[in-house]
């Protein structure tokens, strides 16, 4: 029941609980051995949140000069005011509108999808939906061409997974969003890349740098994280499967069965990193200056002095207020498209598959390792009710 040890992935909740309840912030070591404290209930969870005493911006030694440039301009990185201003650009491209614009292009590669599991008895939905799905709508809302999309996603699994080719991939992903920005230049199109090249807000634009950084933001912050929803959902209503045909009765609850995986299932397991400029005080607990800090949204989901019966999958109980997609200024750009694509997965795929359920006992399910995201690597689903003997 440690922190990260092997049965971690599969239930980080007993030892997560174990933190909470003995205080709101510890000193813990990663996985790869680097030193960190973590934020485990709600309320001073909102604080680290919103201190602007925390900051975003650190150096990013280890990486050649050509990608720095492109990586430390991305808002999720910067403080204000370099933050407001990034955020405001980008926003103007990325509004309401633009997303409920996608919808019928996201039923259409979700029913495509669907579509292919006709033949199958038992899919991988990791592999067959959740990864595909968000990867796909996110090529499409910046507009990259269908025939460029295979090498870049192998591109974009190297950057979140990490590891000896991370800088290769990096620079290849620069190097083709530089391309691309060209070709958008040359002749815009009705997508994001095309706009955010041509939004000019009081005088004031984003640089080529800031604009790959951009899409580079997106293409990942978006694709492996609502991958995680994805098939946490389809994971807990499987396991609750008064709940899975309470959703197929009636898809209009989608949207609160979405929040409920978000709250019990978080698909970033924490924030990302922000580094202390002075003491901070959470309780009994002082994080001295220049140290590192992340929020476990997983912990401070399921902090019992905010969420009654914390542990219970409860979509009815209404009452919002989980972290998931954080908190403060740099709250989650996405949230909306993530809370779109989730909803049809999830409604779509029960209301074409309806017994649909996990096909393995739980110790056989693998989980995604470290500690940033907390997702299944597959999931074996049988699609139809055993047939009655
Ligand atoms: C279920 C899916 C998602 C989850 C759980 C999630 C979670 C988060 C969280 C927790 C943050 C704040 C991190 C922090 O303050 O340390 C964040 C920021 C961000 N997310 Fe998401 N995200 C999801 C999907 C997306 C999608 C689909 C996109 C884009 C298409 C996206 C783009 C961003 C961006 C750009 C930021 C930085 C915002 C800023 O710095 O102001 N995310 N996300």
């Amino acid at each position: 029941m440690a922190l990260f040890d092997d049965a971690y992935p599969a239930n980080p909740h007993p030892a997560l609980a174990e933190l909470r309840q003995a205080g709101p912030a510890h000193r813990v070591t990663s996985p790869a051995g680097i030193p960190f404290w973590l934020v485990t209930r709600w309320d001073e969870a909102r604080r680290v949140l919103t201190d602007p005493s925390l900051s975003k911006q650190q150096p990013m030694d280890g990486l050649p000069p050509h990608l720095r440039s492109a990586l430390t301009t991305q808002m999720l990185l910067r403080d204000p005011p370099d933050h407001t201003r990034l955020r405001r650009l980008v926003s103007a491209g990325f509004t309401p509108r633009r997303i409920e614009a996608l919808r019928p292009g996201i039923e259409r590669i979700t029913d495509r999808l669907l579509d292919g599991f006709a033949a199958d008895a038992e899919v991988d939905v990791i592999d067959r939906l959740a990864v595909p799905l968000p990867f796909e709508v996110i090529c499409e809302l910046l507009g990259i061409p269908a025939a460029e999309r295979g090498p870049f996603r192998a591109w974009s699994d190297t950057i979140i997974v990490g590891g000896a080719d991370l800088v290769e991939a990096l620079s290849q992903s620069v190097a083709y969003f530089r391309d691309l920005l060209d070709r958008k230049r040359a002749q815009p199109a009705d997508d994001l890349l095309s706009a955010l090249a041509g939004i000019v807000d009081d005088g004031d634009r984003l640089s080529d740098d800031e604009l790959v950084g951009m899409a580079l933001l997106l293409v990942v912050a978006g694709h492996e994280t609502t991958a995680n929803l994805i098939g946490n959902a389809v994971h807990l209503l499987s396991r609750n499967p008064e709940q899975r045909s309470r959703l197929r009765d009636d898809p209009g609850l989608a949207p609160a069965v979405v929040e409920e995986v978000l709250r019990m299932a978080s698909p970033s397991a924490t924030s990302t990193y922000r580094v202390t400029t002075r003491p901070i005080t959470l309780g009994d607990t002082t994080i001295p200056a220049g140290e590192q800090v992340l929020v476990s949204l997983l912990a401070v989901n399921r902090d019992p002095r905010r969420f009654a019966d914390p542990d219970t999958f409860d979509p009815g109980r209404g009452d919002g207020g989980h972290l998931a997609f954080g908190h403060g200024i740099h709250f989650c750009l996405g949230a909306p498209l993530a809370r779109l694509e989730a909803r049809i997965a999830v409604s779509r795929l029960f209301a074409r598959y309806p017994d649909a359920a996990v096909a393995v006992a739980p110790s056989e399910l693998r989980w995604r390792t470290g500690v940033l995201m907390h997702g299944l690597r597959s999931l074996p689903v049988r699609l139809h009710a055993a047939a009655a003997r």
